[in-house]
């Protein structure tokens, strides 16, 4: 079986989903249901014995080897993580605990197991760690995109703790001989993303007849990745990665972020037209800028094609389309997402 942490979140929970439809190998889910969690993303996985859900800390130094021990997992995934920058900004201490101390204590536990493996079983071990673009800092309009080799520079607090992470887990491989991958990924969106980030949140306030919030000029370039396609990336990486080697994933798809709430707004022009006959671009609102805004990311996604034969199947325009499709069919998660704590982090970002 393979141990995923964060399973319950967005990409972890697209993950859990995909790999149990594609293979009968079980997981393993141990996540805190931190706000970002939801087991309502697994709902369609309550009778599948495949699939045991534990809630539980990745930086819990008990829990975490008990499990490894009476599992025996191949191989740990690790999405779990706080991953949104704006509350990084309002509090970066839980970002400190989870991204840092807690992937400490998780390759501490996984260094334990793995070094008591028999030689078979220790060989094919595998610890994917899931990262993002945001390590690399910020690009002007016309540098290169991001490779394996940009030296980090991360801007916020949440990119900083992400990419302390990274340094441990290239540590580990480097020190103890621990069998690490890391994926750097960009910009995800698709189902069960939750709406405190740039498309969702669009999405939910457009229908609801709200204001859709452009930080500063809305010319900020973000390179979106369907997440589907990222956790087919990750399938390949932990399939036939290099040991001890990273990987960029990137959609290919560099969009500012005015014009991809211009294209939500047309898709649901479309799809669910206002009642008055307005487009919902009128509801476009531009609001005070993100402290330390990163003007532009983007993914050379070249390795990962050459060396594992992955690329994104899906464009911006394929699956934002059916990113908007599955939040008008799925409204029930919709309103059982907009929680209480979820309005009051609305109120103290956008009041
Ligand atoms: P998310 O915030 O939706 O989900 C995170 C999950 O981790 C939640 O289910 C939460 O309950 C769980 N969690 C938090 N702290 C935990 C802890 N201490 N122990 C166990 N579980 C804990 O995040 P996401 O968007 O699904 O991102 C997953 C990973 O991918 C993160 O590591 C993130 O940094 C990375 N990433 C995300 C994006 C993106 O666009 N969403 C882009 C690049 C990289
Ligand atoms: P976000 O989805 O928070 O992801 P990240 O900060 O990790 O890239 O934001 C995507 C982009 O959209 C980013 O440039 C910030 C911007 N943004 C807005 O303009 N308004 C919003 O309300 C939010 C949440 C984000």
């Amino acid at each position: 079986m393979i141990l995923v942490t964060g399973g319950a979140g967005f990409i972890g929970s697209n993950f859990v989903l995909d790999w149990l439809a594609q293979s009968d190998e079980p997981v393993l889910n141990l996540d805190l249901l931190t706000y970002a969690g939801n087991l309502e993303n697994l709902s369609s996985l309550e009778n599948n014995p495949s699939h045991i859900f534990v809630r539980g800390d990745i930086g819990d130094a008990k829990l975490v080897p008990e499990l490894l021990q009476n599992f025996q997992p191949r191989a740990v995934i690790n999405f779990a993580a706080e991953s949104h920058v704006d509350r990084s900004i309002h509090g970066p201490e839980d970002f400190i605990q989870t991204n840092v101390v807690g992937t400490f204590h998780l390759l501490e536990s996984v260094r334990a197991y793995w070094s008591n493996l028999g030689e078979k079983p220790k060989s094919a071990f595998r610890f994917l760690h899931v990262s993002t673009d945001e390590v690399y800092g910020t690009l002007g309009p016309k540098d290169s995109a991001f490779t394996e080799t940009t030296p980090y520079a991360p801007n916020s607090p949440y990119s900083a703790s992400k990419a302390a992470s990274d340094h441990l887990v290239r540590a580990y491989h480097h020190t103890y001989g621990l069998p690490v991958l890391t994926t750097n990924c960009s910009n995800n969106y698709g189902p069960y993303h939750f709406p405190e980030k740039l498309i969702p949140l669009c999405l939910l306030n457009a229908l609801n007849g709200k204001p859709l919030p452009i930080y500063g000029d809305g010319q900020q370039v973000r390179d979106w990745l369907f997440v589907k396609d990222h956790c087919a990336a990750i399938r390949r990486v932990l399939d036939d990665g290099k040991l001890g080697e990273t990987y960029n994933v990137g959609g290919w798809n560099e969009k500012a972020n005015l014009d991809v709430v211009n294209t939500l707004c047309e898709i649901l022009d479309e799809l669910k037209p206002r009642t008055n006959g307005d487009s919902y671009k009128a509801q476009i609102t531009f609001v005070k800028d993100r402290p330390g805004h990163d003007r532009r990311y983007a993914i050379d996604a070249t390795k990962i094609e050459r060396e594992l034969g992955w690329k994104p199947q899906e464009t911006f325009e394929t699956g934002i389309r059916q990113t908007v499709t599955w939040y008008l069919e799925n409204q029930s998660w919709v309103n059982n997402v907009v929680s209480g704590e979820y309005r009051q982090w609305l109120n103290k970002q956008y009041s």
